[in-house]
């Protein structure tokens, strides 16, 4: 059992996959890690790589967003990413780069336990639910997995280039909220 700070050691030093060559920093994390409630995207853009915090660049501005809108903010969740260094040119990760950084995220949930994670687009579910999940189709269901509830929802990025599906994501954004409600969370 790893605390987050020997995670994040561990994290620093990674050499698993190529992305670690093209990388400023290594993003692991940020937010509450004793939260019950994760957001996990894809992996850093340019402005995480730079700063090394996870979504704090126009996608991460539509997140503040999206927490405030139900209630929440980075002190009272934990954001974070299946991959933890930036592909280059913003590309998805590719299946062998996520699974050389799957464990670290696992790391992450025995470390955190979450009770609700949401997920971020269609990366994030195809990576830990089903490598055929449709975002368009099941954004916004429930999915109970042992104790842990994985809402999908749009990711910021999809939402800035589509504004049409703000309104979908609103009611996946307000099923998470009746969640946290019902299970005490918030
Ligand atoms: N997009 C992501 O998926 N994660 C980030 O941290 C930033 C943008």
């Amino acid at each position: 059992m790893y605390t987050i700070e020997q995670l994040t050691e561990l994290i620093d030093n990674c050499t698993l996959c190529e992305l670690h060559k093209g990388k400023t920093h290594y993003v692991v994390g940020d937010g509450n890690i004793k939260s019950k409630i994760m957001f996990i995207g894809e992996g850093p853009g340019e402005q995480e790589d730079v700063s090394g915090v996870p979504f704090v660049g126009k996608a991460g501005q539509l997140l503040d967003k999206m927490l405030a809108s139900i209630d929440l903010d980075r002190e009272k969740v934990y954001i974070c990413n299946v991959v933890k260094c930036r592909p280059p040119k913003n590309r998805n990760p590719q299946p062998e780069e996520i699974a050389a950084c799957i464990n670290y995220l696992r790391w992450q949930f025995t470390i955190m336990k979450p009770k609700i994670i949401v997920l971020l687009g269609s990366v994030a579910c195809q990576a830990l639910l089903d490598p055929k999940f449709s975002i368009t189709k099941r954004h916004g269901e429930i999915i109970q997995v042992k104790k842990t509830l994985f809402i999908p929802t749009y990711h910021p990025a999809a939402l800035l280039r589509d504004p049409a599906k703000k309104k979908e994501a609103w009611e996946d954004l307000k099923n998470v909220r009746a969640k946290i409600n019902e299970l005490g969370l918030r």
